[in-house]
């Protein structure tokens, strides 16, 4: 390693020849280095400030170590930071510090974390207020109660309970685990609760899908940020509760709190699903005065979707024409809004300018555009870009895009291909498939093929009695009586119960 060093020494020599104008003094070479490494951070600056440090025996300075570790840390090199460090002699608290830090950011060190903890209380170096939040943090990406739980015991050891930002670290940690009965213990003795530690309370109770807890402490809060209104909103949405969010929502607005990017892209896909214009088009002229809907692709993309959901397609398209920078899910959201609303050779001209734009298509856009080929009844276009999937963009096709091509060749009667397609599939075919193939069956009056895909849909779900009702249907219609007979014999044999409601005349 030092030898290598040497040879880092000679190539970088100059940068610090010019900027130490030779300057000797140990100070003075501590302070250049610490400027150089907080100047310009890149990782091969911190192997040419590693041999400098050798070179002026500052590599024992627990001073200079710990900025460099901090650096390395940020720099997510924190390999080589362990590798320093395992080489000094005396690190003291401001080194272990630095180090367990470093530990905490990276993954595979986050357990190393709480190693160093330990042995730098074998050394006799108490913890100091520094110590314990990222310690905290290594805790809740490590995901083991057992660890968050010897910390904690810890930090109320230590006595620093008392800093605000530790209590923090604490409730963050007992919310990450659910453990909301330890975060409310602690939680209900903080004497100043700011609005970071409610919103970890309320994420900690939501997300353990205790909504209505979280809506508690929503409503018992004074002061909410904007991150608390749309996390609110969000769980809300999540749960089901779209009315509730966008009611939530309304709140929000008429209370005059300023919206960002989050709150645009939670409320709008609720507006769509409520059929809520009215709200989906105040929050678009919102974007429009803060001109996040340029700007901001995601905020593009939910005002597109948005639009192409409640069927109102120009201003869909207006949107996303204006936007300033596209990704592959703008196009995605397009496409699917053009099949969506029966546009689908519109759909297809898109996607011609989507390749030619150099934007590459995902395996989403596949499944936007094959939509567009069912609704607008393009058998032939549909089966080269489902040849192109494989052969030119390297996507291999999936349940999705195959369920796709049966839709699209059952809708204009090419049953039998739809069936060869299936058969030639290297993936298993699930019940969504034979579903398909057999409402066109029955649209377009195969009974041979009807009853081979419901009898494939009996293996599939043998539960289900939806199936065989099915299947007694067919034999009816086709005045099979015995057959009928045999599928309730059958039915009986598999002890399946019809479901109210379903009749087996129909
Ligand atoms: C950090 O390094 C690890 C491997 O040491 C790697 O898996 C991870 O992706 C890196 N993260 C970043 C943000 O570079
Ligand atoms: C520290 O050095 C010792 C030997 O000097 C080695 O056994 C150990 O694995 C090293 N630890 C790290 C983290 O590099
Ligand atoms: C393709 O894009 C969609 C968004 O339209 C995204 O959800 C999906 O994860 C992407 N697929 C891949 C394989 O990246």
């Amino acid at each position: 390693m030092q030898f290598c060093l040497v040879f880092w020494v000679l190539l970088s020599f100059h940068i610090f020849f010019f900027e130490n104008k030779m300057s000797r003094s140990s100070m003075e070479i501590e302070r250049k280095l610490l400027r150089l490494l907080h100047g310009y951070k890149t990782r091969t600056r911190l192997t040419q400030i590693h041999a400098h440090l050798l070179l002026h025996n500052l590599h024992q300075s627990n001073q200079v170590l710990s900025h460099f570790v901090s650096v390395c840390g940020s720099l997510n090199r924190t390999e080589y930071a362990a590798k320093i460090f395992n080489q000094t002699h005396y690190p003291n608290i401001l080194l272990f510090n630095s180090m367990i830090k470093a530990c905490s950011l990276e993954d595979p060190f986050r357990e190393k974390s709480i190693n160093l903890f330990v042995s730098m209380k074998v050394r006799g170096i108490c913890p100091d207020e520094y110590t314990f939040a990222p310690l905290l943090k290594a805790c809740c990406g490590l995901r083991e109660v057992k660890f968050g739980e010897f910390v904690h015991g810890e930090v109320l050891r230590s006595g620093f309970e008392r800093f605000g930002s530790i209590r923090i670290g604490v409730v963050e940690l007992y919310t990450s685990f659910g453990e909301m009965e330890g975060a409310m213990k602690v939680f209900d003795e903080m004497g100043q609760r700011n609005v970071v530690v409610w919103n970890l309370m309320i994420r900690g109770y939501c997300k353990r899908g205790d909504v209505d807890m979280g809506l508690c402490l929503f409503r018992e809060m004074s002061e909410r940020s904007v991150v608390t209104w749309n996390s609110m909103i969000s769980y809300l949405a999540r749960s089901g509760r779209d009315g509730e969010a966008l009611r939530l929502f309304c709140e929000m607005r008429d209370q005059g709190v300023e919206l960002d990017e989050a709150t645009v892209v939670t409320v709008l896909p609720v507006c769509a699903r409520l059929g809520d214009v009215d709200v989906g088009q105040w929050i678009h002229s919102y974007a429009e005065s803060s001109r996040l809907d340029r700007e901001v692709v995601s905020v593009g993309n939910a005002l597109v979707d948005f639009y192409c959901k409640c069927g109102i397609l120009e201003t869909a398209s207006k949107v996303f024409n204006e936007m300033g920078k596209k990704n592959v899910v703008s196009w995605n959201v397009m496409i699917s809004g053009l099949a969506f609303n029966g546009k689908g050779e519109l759909g297809v001209d898109l996607f011609e300018q989507m390749t030619s734009e150099g934007m590459i298509p995902n395996d989403s856009t596949f499944v936007g555009i094959l939509a567009c080929c069912a609704h607008a009844g393009l058998v032939e276009k549909a089966w080269e870009l489902f040849g192109s999937m494989t052969g030119k963009h390297h996507i291999e096709p999936k349940l999705e895009h195959y369920g796709c091509m049966v839709d699209v060749l059952g809708r204009s009667g090419h049953v039998r291909e739809a069936y060869d397609l299936i058969r030639s599939m290297n993936i298993k075919p699930n019940a969504g498939l034979w579903g398909a193939l057999l409402s066109s069956c029955r649209t377009h009056g195969d009974v041979e093929l009807a009853e081979h895909s419901v009898n494939e849909l009996i293996k599939l779900e043998p539960w289900n009695s939806g199936n065989y009702v099915l299947l007694s249907n067919i034999y009816a219609q086709g005045g099979r009586w015995d057959d009928v007979e045999k599928v309730r014999v059958l039915m009986r044999d598999k002890s399946v119960k019809k479901s109210p409601g379903q009749s087996a005349v129909g």
